[in-house]
């Protein structure tokens, strides 16, 4: 499955749905042409990336299903049970939620500095019910779950969580596997041929003694 069949299988049914930086689209066709929402909000800054996933959805445009909106994040959504908030970095994806609201669920792929997703997350009391490696020619975290409700329980993550992701250590995913196995190799290639102060040095060695750990379990398991 690519990047994007990937994301959508892991959209929950929603009433009101929306796409945060939809550019082309595909998410939210994938929502209403199956049913699983009344109601979608396409949204981007950028209007020339709205008007991909405008023309893509026309149909629903017209039919009052869809709503296309050019805005900053969330500022022209007023309310939604549903937010997908993918192939942004992960600074922007917090800025947007923190100038916003969080939404009752949230379905978010950060392209970089998902650690820092993570720990807006937590520190909001917010359950996190997915929080895996996939890979599509690339490595990409996928992290979904639920705002603090009364019924749900904020998750508490470990530092080790925070960094890598619950369910990549809990239950690790191929696509983890490969992207930790490639890291350590990395970082064995660095240490290997790179000039280095020593301090840089001891801060790759502690990164190299973190992966071998995660490592020693997992494959102490497989
Ligand atoms: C790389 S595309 C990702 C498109 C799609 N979500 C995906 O995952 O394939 C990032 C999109 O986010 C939009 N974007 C970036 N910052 C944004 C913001 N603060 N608010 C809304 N859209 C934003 C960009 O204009 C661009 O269309």
């Amino acid at each position: 499955m690519g990047r994007i069949d990937i994301i959508c299988s892991h959209l929950p049914e929603a009433d009101v749905f929306a796409d945060i930086g939809c550019d082309h689209g595909y998410c939210t066709q994938y929502m209403l042409k199956n049913r699983r929402c009344r109601l979608a909000y396409i949204s981007d800054i950028s209007a020339g990336s709205l008007k991909k996933a405008r023309t893509l959805l026309a149909r629903e445009v017209e039919e009052g299903r869809c709503i296309p909106v050019v805005a900053d994040g969330l500022d022209g959504v007023k309310e939604c049970d549903l937010v997908l908030i993918a192939g942004m970095g992960g600074e922007e994806i917090v800025r947007i939620l923190e100038r916003g609201y969080l939404p009752k669920k949230f379905v978010l792929q950060p392209m970089k500095n998902s650690e820092k997703v993570r720990r807006f997350l937590i520190g909001r009391g917010c359950s996190i019910t997915l929080d895996y490696t996939f890979e599509d020619g690339k490595f990409y975290d996928l992290i979904a779950g639920e705002a603090p409700s009364s019924k749900s329980a904020a998750a508490d993550y470990t530092d080790w969580e925070l960094r890598f992701g619950r369910d990549n250590l809990r239950s690790p995913s191929p696509a983890f596997l490969k992207w930790i196995r490639g890291e350590r190799e990395k970082l064995r290639e660095r240490l290997f041929s790179s000039v280095m102060s020593h301090e840089s040095r001891e801060e790759l060695r502690k990164r190299q003694y973190e992966l071998e750990v995660i490592l020693d379990a997992i494959e102490g398991d497989v």
